[in-house]
């Protein structure tokens, strides 16, 4: 089959080399078409290559050919991705700027349009009268996936993965229409599921300024949030003293301490499909915490009267529903009674979690560090997966752990 490929100018582009590739290797032909904006992301080179043909860009590149009318008149199918706002404009109004504007209007092919931009943009009431007057002639439009964006936010835009962009544009030409344009299904394999995730680390109270805590950033459970997010689910993050940014389109409730976490866990968890206990949550705290500012008395030294708090992840795994995926996290650092697998093994079969994600701490692992190594063991404390990486490569990991746990939606 003839392909024609529009590229425009987003970020999205280098994902598009993935889908010419996987057309040639189908064994399709294909031209691509670059817009001039577009090749600040990918250059010439990648689609020529890749293409074994020229890539123009202008109307007036090879014109004893007539390549603007040859190029849409000779393709038996359309692929524009990824199409910003200003290109759908820019087609919804039928201008014929550049190489691919005039490809377009002198194409009779099906034509298939995958936008990417960011959720803003794409929900402005301009774009999406854009989008509607596409639809109106027959434009396949595909809805965005909804996951991480360029930056820290997240929601409807993202360009959808070359597969799922091949199997669409496939499924056009055989005259099936588009199967994915319905905005009520996000992509991914959590789309549909609810995901709680605790993050950060509690503090006890002692005094009006002071308080018993730990080192955890919430690094580990904002990235497995923000992999979920982008994987379709819809999340909710108990975030303990965390003060980093989190990407749009995932709830927030900001709690302290042990306690106030144990509440907003308790009131969240029940619609959870899966819950992630990433938070490091005190063992301890303070008998009674003063209201006020506690002095020195002289040179004498002071005891605190520590009382266990709740155990949170004990109590979610004794009142889960049927199907829910509970998950612990154990940071450990290995002593004279045994290996941080040991205690880690002892602990997954103490808590019962359906997953405990063990990893190392101290001497700058762990906290606070951008990479992590973890191995997630079952209840019965037995390994089943291992991962290392970024704090983002290791949330997947832990990702893929709870959904080959979910039951079938
Ligand atoms: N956790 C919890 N409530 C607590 C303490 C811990 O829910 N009061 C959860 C953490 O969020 C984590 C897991 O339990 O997912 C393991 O935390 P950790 O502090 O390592 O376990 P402990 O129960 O404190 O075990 P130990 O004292 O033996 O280290």
């Amino acid at each position: 089959m003839r392909v024609l490929l529009g590229v425009t100018g987003g970020i999205a582009a280098y994902k598009v080399a993935l889908v010419l590739r996987r057309l040639v290797e189908d064994g399709h032909s294909v031209r691509v078409a670059p817009t001039a904006a577009s090749l600040n992301f990918v250059g010439r080179a990648t689609w020529e290559a890749l293409s074994g043909h020229p890539a123009p860009t202008e109307t007036f590149e090879d014109v004893p050919s007539v390549a603007h009318v040859r190029l849409g008149q000779s393709a038996d199918v359309v692929l524009v991705a990824p199409a910003t706002a200003d290109f759908l404009s820019q087609m919804a109004s039928g201008a014929a700027r550049d190489l691919l504007g005039n490809a377009l209007l002198a194409t009779e092919a099906p034509v298939v349009v995958a936008p990417a931009m960011h959720t803003e943009m794409w929900n402005d009431p301009a774009t999406r009268a854009n989008v509607a007057a596409l639809r109106e002639r027959g434009i396949h439009v595909i809805e965005p996936a909804v996951g991480r964006l360029t930056g820290p936010d997240s929601g409807p835009g993202r360009l959808p993965e070359p597969d799922d962009l091949v199997s669409a544009l496939y499924g056009v030409a055989r005259g099936e229409g588009l199967s994915l344009t319905d905005a009520s299904l996000p992509w991914g394999d959590l789309a549909g599921r609810r995901v709680l995730v605790t993050a950060g680390g509690t503090r006890e109270p002692i005094d009006a300024v002071r308080y018993l805590g730990n080192h955890s950033t919430g690094l580990q459970g904002f990235a497995i949030a923000e992999a979920a997010r982008e994987r379709g689910a819809e999340v909710t993050v108990v975030a303990a003293n965390v003060t980093l940014p989190l990407g749009e389109g995932i709830s927030r409730v900001d709690v302290s301490s042990a306690e106030e976490l144990e509440r907003a866990v308790g009131e969240l968890a029940p619609a959870a499909d899966a819950v992630v206990m990433a938070a490091a949550v005190a063992d301890f705290r303070p008998a009674s915490a003063s209201a006020s500012k506690l002095k020195k008395d002289g040179s004498a030294g002071m005891t605190l009267e520590l009382v266990q708090t709740p155990d949170v992840l004990a109590g979610l795994v004794a009142s889960r529903a049927p199907g829910q995926v509970v998950v612990g996290f154990a940071a450990e650092t290995g002593d004279d009674a045994g290996s941080v697998l040991e205690h880690g093994a002892a602990k997954a079969r103490r808590k019962g979690a359906d997953l405990l994600v063990v990893n190392q701490v101290g001497d700058g692992l762990g906290f606070g560090a951008s990479d992590n190594s973890v191995t997630m063991l079952d209840a019965a404390g037995a390994p089943v997966a291992e991962a290392g990486g970024s704090k983002l490569a290791v949330a997947g990991a832990v990702l893929d752990a709870i959904v080959k746990r979910l039951p079938a939606p």
